[in-house]
């Protein structure tokens, strides 16, 4: 905290948490763009946020993204507090992403630090209308995705549109037509514009914007410079109840409110 006033950031959190109606915001200083020191304090903030609202019972679903695998990989438990009877669960299949940063990845080893348990959903990346259709038909995955779906915290990063189009190979068409439609930020494989609005959504099993809309704690968590329209779009979009950022992107967003 004294760090903080140092810097003018609590200054910064109050005015974005004020502007947004958000119950908490945290920055740590600095960008964790450029900084890997910064992205794990953004990680470990992430992850005391988590814990700060954290029920013994409660199902959380999360997104995936090296932001989200930082947090994983910072989370510890203050014990005696027991999560035996908590789950974690990925809040979407599939997005492409690399193993190490997928939600399934991040939901088992998140799970595995506070001694929670987790559902995994094993649905392949791209689906057609009918493959989505018919595993939509399983039983197996009606009962995971029934569970995502009823989550009461989603913790997620916010990624830039653009970037995250290439991270997922997307092929040229769909990227130019997610250009045109004016994206900014993706979050939960939909695609926001400026205004918060989405414009473009990937076919996925899991989260609905409707489960989203009604989710009691949405924890979103990114930083950096580069970063600070899509999380602007993010606020915007007005689901985000706790903001963990840094302070390059803060202090982007701070200039436009
Ligand atoms: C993706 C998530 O995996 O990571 C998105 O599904 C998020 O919700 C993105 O936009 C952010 O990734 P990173 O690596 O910048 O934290």
């Amino acid at each position: 905290p004294a760090a903080k006033s140092l810097f003018g950031l609590d200054e910064l959190e109050e005015k974005i948490r004020s502007t947004y109606g958000l119950s908490k915001v945290i920055v740590v200083p600095g960008d964790c763009e450029t900084s890997p020191f910064t992205k794990r304090e953004l990680g470990r903030a992430g992850s005391k946020a988590l814990l700060g609202v954290l029920r013994p019972d409660d199902i959380v679903a999360v997104t995936g993204g090296s932001t989200l695998a930082e947090m994983a990989d910072q989370l510890t438990t203050l014990l005696p507090l027991s999560y035996k009877n908590a789950w974690f669960v990925p809040a979407r299949g599939g997005l492409g992403e690399s193993m190490e940063i997928q939600a399934n990845t991040i939901a088992s080893t998140m799970a595995k630090r506070v001694g929670a348990n987790y559902r995994l959903l094993h649905v392949p990346d791209l689906l057609s209308e009918d493959a989505y259709q018919s595993l939509a038909l399983d039983s197996n995955i009606g009962e995971i995705v029934n569970i995502i779906r009823s989550s009461r915290i989603i913790v997620h990063g916010i990624g830039e549109a653009f970037e995250m189009t290439r991270r997922r190979k997307l092929d040229e068409s769909t990227v130019s037509e997610i250009q045109g439609e004016g994206a900014v930020a993706e979050s939960f494989g939909y695609y926001f514009n400026e205004d918060g609005k989405i414009v473009h959504t990937m076919l996925r099993m899991g989260m609905r914007l409707e489960d989203i809309m009604r989710t009691e704690v949405v924890i979103g968590i990114a930083g950096g410079k580069g970063k600070a329209t899509a999380i602007h779009a993010m606020l915007r979009f007005g689901q985000e109840n706790i903001l963990v950022t840094d302070e390059a992107a803060a202090q982007e967003i701070g200039r436009r409110i």
